[in-house]
């Protein structure tokens, strides 16, 4: 089962190794188009500055925003390079509620259960370190999360000796089932956990939690925290239909907002559970769910408004279908090959846009190397074991599917 691996040494020699292929980049976006279609791929796919060259299969790292996105931080930018202050006071209130209502129309929910963050990382730290617990209650998370959730986690009960504990989900990722993820969470649960700490598509092996199943068995016999990251702006579902009591995510992923972007969502009840780890500078809302204060890149989070207004126009529905065709499209080619194991699901029920294989014979290292020399960047799940890691989005097309998979077969 994928243990995380990574750490300060694992994210950073990650961006080294990226940082080659990075320079050889032109750094010159291409012009967007003058007219966005938001029913046209090809039109969507056009608002993007990602390298034509590229086959670009790593938006679950790190995305680049769309030209209205990037325009709205371009707008703000020099508008506080003219004069900061006056820009601010001029424009805060304004764009932060336009945020938070643009976000909670996208996500269900309302604006006011909803704060800001700059990352997934950001919320996880927030939401676990504020959660009120009474000695002797527990934390049960799994062993399929990803490094930020343990490590807020083990932050947490270091700090005021709550109990922790892992569970393992299922054994086999590509043979996993609903009834098998949801038996054993719920075999897990004891009297005293007030708190599952999951992830709705985990990194290390692309499995979809169904969270809607999981939540219905828990019945509220504790708090059901998701890292959602994966499922945020890939997957048709809102907060109403995961019904999780906190929904921590970055945006500068699937969602292809901003860089050093990110929310969390918390339902009225939940929030009532939590003390603030930051202090708020938005004096309007004195409730637990407010943002974290300080001044910050507000050119960035303000134009989470457009991001949510791209995906809006486009539709939620459409870009999960989107998503999932192409990751099946993707699953089913590289399985075709014969030397491509697939550790990801099959099935739309339990996957999402991640696709993880295993190559026989190659280290998945050595594999996204080569691929990237071909125009194919993937990436190394920073998990144990590591496998080769796909994620297909609206800024791919058949056409790129075609590229990774003569790559892979070029092997
Ligand atoms: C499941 C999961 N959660 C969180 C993160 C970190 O996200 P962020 O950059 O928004 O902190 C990652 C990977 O980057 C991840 O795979």
């Amino acid at each position: 089962m994928p243990k995380t691996t990574v750490g300060r040494r694992g994210l950073l020699g990650g961006a080294l190794a990226l940082a080659g292929a990075a320079s050889v980049l032109s750094g010159c976006a291409p012009d967007p188009p003058a007219v966005f279609d938001p029913k046209n791929w090809d039109s969507v796919r056009a608002q993007f500055a990602y390298d034509p060259a590229i086959a670009n299969f790593s938006t679950y790292v790190f995305a680049s925003p769309p030209a209205s996105v990037r325009a709205a931080v371009s707008r703000h930018q020099a508008g506080f390079d003219q004069n900061p202050i006056q820009y601010l006071h001029t424009n805060e209130l304004r764009q932060h509620s336009a945020v938070l209502e643009a976000a909670a129309s996208y996500l269900g929910g309302k604006a006011n259960q909803l704060c800001l963050t700059d990352s997934t990382t950001m919320g996880l730290g927030l939401v676990y370190n504020s959660l009120k617990l009474a000695p002797g209650e527990e934390i049960l998370t799994t062993t399929h999360d990803f490094y930020a959730t343990h490590e807020a986690l083990r932050f947490r009960v270091l700090r005021d000796g709550a109990s922790l504990r892992r569970v393992q989900l299922y054994a086999d990722p590509a043979k996993a089932s609903v009834d098998e993820i949801v038996g054993n969470l719920v075999a897990a649960i004891r009297p005293n956990t007030r708190v599952i700490a999951l992830t709705w598509v985990h990194s290390g092996t692309g499995v979809r939690l169904p969270v809607k199943e999981i939540t219905r068995a828990v019945a509220g016999r504790a708090l059901v925290c998701l890292d959602s990251v994966h499922g945020f702006g890939a997957q048709d579902a809102t907060v109403t239909d995961l019904g999780v009591d906190f929904l921590i995510s970055g945006c500068h992923k699937w969602l292809f907002g901003p860089r050093g972007t990110g929310l969390v969502w918390g339902s009225y009840p939940a929030w009532e559970q939590t003390v603030p780890v930051i202090p708020s500078f938005d004096f309007a809302n004195r409730t637990p769910a407010a943002s974290p204060g300080g001044y910050k890149s507000f050119e960035y989070q303000w134009a989470l408004a457009e991001t949510f207004a791209f995906h809006q126009a486009i539709g939620r529905d459409r870009v999960s279908a989107r998503t999932t065709e192409l990751a099946s499209r993707l699953k089913e080619a590289l399985a075709g090959l014969g030397k491509v194991t697939l550790i990801t699901p099959r099935s739309a029920e339990l996957s999402a846009g991640i696709v993880c294989c295993q190559i026989d014979g190659r280290e998945p290292g050595d594999v996204v190397n080569t691929l990237r020399q071909q125009g194919v960047q993937a990436s190394v799940t920073p998990y144990d074991p590591p496998y080769v890691r796909f994620g297909t989005s609206i800024v791919n097309d058949e056409n790129d599917l075609d590229r990774a998979v003569k790559a892979v077969s070029a092997l």
